[in-house]
């Protein structure tokens, strides 16, 4: 036999597999710079779109370049009505993850990438049009309603929560997905950026890139752990259940969503910021008490194992109180999420090798090939 696995480096943990120069993640255990510029200054001062401009065109846009820009993606929601006709097609019980990849995928036999210098206009055209395809499939099947896509709405937070709610949204509710959206731009070598960048190495195409992360994204261990940890949230009735039913789930080794993380070893860095726009946007007794249960198991799963919230975890919080529904929680990281993944392909094509890493073989030596005829159970 083959000598066994080697767990060194279980899931790639602590292995370079490139450069970069779009963000640092965990130096030193903690922090989180977006080209330099810390998530804190980034999420209390800018806009998405000036975060997006930074992350695709390596630079923050000046008062005029943001105006542009912002007219640019204005015009960009529109949905082809191909595109319209099959999101109608889909059934409302698809996961809306699913929605996002297979629109994706139509979008790109629609709009193909001939050729890479489009690749700037395609993750713009992305960045708009994303959140119209994922709440024109929403409405469209949970309200009975043709929404039009093409809105006054001047930012992409705004945006999201008028197409959602139909009506223009609290200034508060605003600035909280606002700041939500920067957090989830942008993290380095994580799973879905790294299967966008493993595409882009075949010289692939822009969308297939997109869709490989898309799926990648949706797992529990990834984006989807905010859905997962609002599932967590609401097992327990009240905060003073929380003590009880966490230690059974540790003790039964369970998972706990929205905790923990490969990269950081002391805190997310944006979790504190999440939690605090989270806070902000209890209105109701019951967000009240939904806040309590977390910060209960926030405790408790330190006191238990030293394990921190990620991002996921109060983001959820957060998006209830927005009235967010559940099933959209790692859609709306998508809407955020393709700004960092459309950087990392541009840097990929830059300076692109294939990736292909190694296996360690544990499968058997060398047998003699045993005819069909001469083989036994
Ligand atoms: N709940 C309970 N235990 C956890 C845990 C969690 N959320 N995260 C890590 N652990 C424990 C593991 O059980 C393991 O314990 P063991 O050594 O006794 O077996 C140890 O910590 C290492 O965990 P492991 O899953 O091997 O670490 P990883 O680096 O591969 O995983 C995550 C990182 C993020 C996948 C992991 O922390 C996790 O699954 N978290 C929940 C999902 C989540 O929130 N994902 C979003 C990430 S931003």
């Amino acid at each position: 036999m083959a000598p066994a696995s080697n767990n060194e480096h279980h899931g790639l943990a602590d292995i370079v597999a490139g450069n970069s120069s779009i963000c640092t993640v965990g130096k030193a255990g903690k922090g989180l710079n977006y080209r330099g510029y810390s998530i804190e200054d980034l999420s209390a001062h800018c806009r998405f779109e000036e975060v997006t401009f930074l992350l695709i065109h390596n630079e923050l846009p000046t008062q005029a370049t943001l105006t542009q820009y912002q007219n640019k993606l204005k015009s960009l929601r529109n949905i082809p009505p191909a595109l319209t006709t099959v999101l109608e097609t889909i059934p409302p019980t698809a996961h809306p993850m699913d929605v996002l990849r297979t629109a994706h995928s139509l979008l790109g036999c629609l709009e193909p990438e001939i050729d890479f210098s489009q690749q700037t206009n395609i993750a713009d055209r992305l960045l708009a049009s994303t959140p119209a395809i994922l709440m024109y499939w929403y409405r469209y099947h949970h309200t009975g309603k043709r929404i039009n896509t093409n809105t006054d709405d001047e930012t992409l937070a705004g945006y999201l929560l008028h197409l959602l709610h139909g009506t223009v949204p609290e200034p508060l509710h605003q600035q909280a997905l606002n700041a939500s959206l920067i957090l989830y731009a942008e993290h380095e070598f994580n799973a879905s950026t790294f299967a966008a960048r493993v595409t882009a190495s075949t010289l692939s195409d822009f969308y297939s890139a997109i869709v490989s992360a898309i799926g990648t994204l949706r797992g529990p261990l990834h984006g989807g752990a905010n859905e997962a940890a609002m599932a967590l949230i609401q097992r327990f009735p009240t905060g003073n259940n929380v003590e009880q039913g966490l230690k059974k789930a540790l003790a039964n080794k369970e998972k706990i969503m929205g905790f923990g993380h490969r990269v950081y070893k002391i805190a997310d860095p944006r979790s504190p910021i999440i939690k605090h726009w989270a806070k902000q946007l209890i209105s109701t007794p019951e967000a009240q008490g939904i806040f309590d249960i977390a910060q209960r198991i926030e405790t408790l799963m330190w006191q238990e194992k030293k394990l921190f919230p990620n991002l996921d975890f109060y983001s959820a919080a957060a998006y209830r109180f927005m009235g967010i529904p559940v099933p959209l929680y790692t859609p709306l990281f998508v809407c955020s999420r393709i700004a960092g993944w459309a950087a990392h392909i541009i840097e990929q094509r830059h300076h692109n090798a294939l990736i292909r890493p190694a296996a360690n073989y544990t499968g058997p030596d060398q047998r003699h090939f045993v005819s069909i005829d001469q083989r036994t159970p």
